[in-house]
């Protein structure tokens, strides 16, 4: 048997990320289609497990690896899949991707934004299906976001970057933080407000904030009670943001305008009503699917586990 540490990744690691601990360790994926069994099967004896927020690393993942693991590193900035408390019991530090994936997911809840507000989904949708009869001046009717207040829920690396890329649209920004950002205030003029403040006054209202119990349903059904009709919801943060049943209400009975949507609650199932839900757009959260991004995470991953395993600090702890 080798004496390389072992290091199992539990679906699949980019080779970008792949190739650099191939040559210094034994690896072994599970792929895509990996069941929890195979990931529990794989972990035995392992040294590091490479996760990603399909993965739940809980109690008995930790305990299925054994005493030599040393790190959990997951291939994504959030961590809502690691149970940090029995990772800590076991002494198994946890990183994360943080940075390298900001510009990315900023850029497609600018998209989505966008997208929702011009409806480019149904519009292209009904154009596919061969149902379009030509230029109709009363026709998909959207949103101009020109001078626009946008909310920001969450004013932290990601929010940030969003608030700069929708700068362009002389927009007005309103953002709710635990912490005051003054750069973000001085940059933008953005004004930090309480939740309730935001959505009543926001035209776009765009989550970027990570999932705890205490944000879950976040945007419930009063939340979005608050919100103008002509209001668009973004979320490329965590589908449990948001309660994806009221949503439905809203957007179908049009008590808020649009929504744009790349997580779901119980991903990758999509309720039914999101799907069929006017002035939607959709995407399979692929926030931070650029192959710069993700080449990025993959490294970092690779830098982490190689970190922990030679026994140096890991780059981007979640966890030490
Ligand atoms: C992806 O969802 C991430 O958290 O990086």
């Amino acid at each position: 048997m080798s004496d390389r540490k072992r290091v199992t990744i539990a679906r699949r690691l980019l080779p970008a990320g792949y190739e650099l601990l191939e040559e210094r360790f034994d690896t072994v994926s599970g792929g895509l289609d990996s069941s929890r069994d195979d990931v529990l099967r794989l972990a035995e004896g392992a040294d590091a497990i490479v996760a990603d927020p399909t993965v739940t690393v809980d109690e008995e993942l930790i305990r299925a690896a054994g005493e030599r693991l040393r790190i959990v590193a997951n291939f994504a900035v959030g961590f809502d899949n690691v149970d940090l408390e029995a990772c800590g019991a076991a002494g198994v530090t946890v990183t994360n991707t943080p940075d390298v994936l900001t510009n990315a997911t900023a850029e497609l809840a600018a998209a989505l934004t966008l997208a929702a507000a011009r409806d480019i989904g149904g519009a292209e949708r009904r154009m596919r299906a061969g149902e379009w009869k030509g230029w109709d001046p009363s026709d998909f009717l959207g949103f101009e976001l020109s001078g626009a207040t946008i909310g920001v829920v969450g004013m932290g690396r990601i929010g940030q970057r969003y608030a700069e890329l929708m700068r362009g649209f002389d927009a007005e920004f309103l953002y709710v933080s635990r912490e005051p950002k003054e750069v973000t205030e001085v940059k933008l003029g953005a004004r930090r407000v309480e939740l309730e403040v935001l959505l009543a006054e926001s035209d776009v209202v765009s989550l970027h904030l990570p999932t705890r119990p205490e944000t879950r349903h976040l945007i419930d059904a009063a939340a979005l009670a608050r919100m103008k009709d002509t209001a668009i919801i973004v979320n490329t943060g965590r589908g449990t943001l948001i309660d994806s049943e009221a949503l439905a209400d809203a957007l179908e009975n049009g008590t808020i305008g649009a929504a744009g949507l790349d997580v779901y609650e119980n991903e990758p199932e999509v309720p039914k009503r999101l799907l069929e839900a006017p002035r939607t757009a959709l995407t399979p959260h692929i926030g931070s699917a650029t192959t710069r991004a993700r080449d990025e995470m993959a490294r970092l991953v690779a830098a982490n586990v190689i970190a922990v395993l030679d026994g140096d600090e890991p780059v981007t702890p979640v966890l030490a």
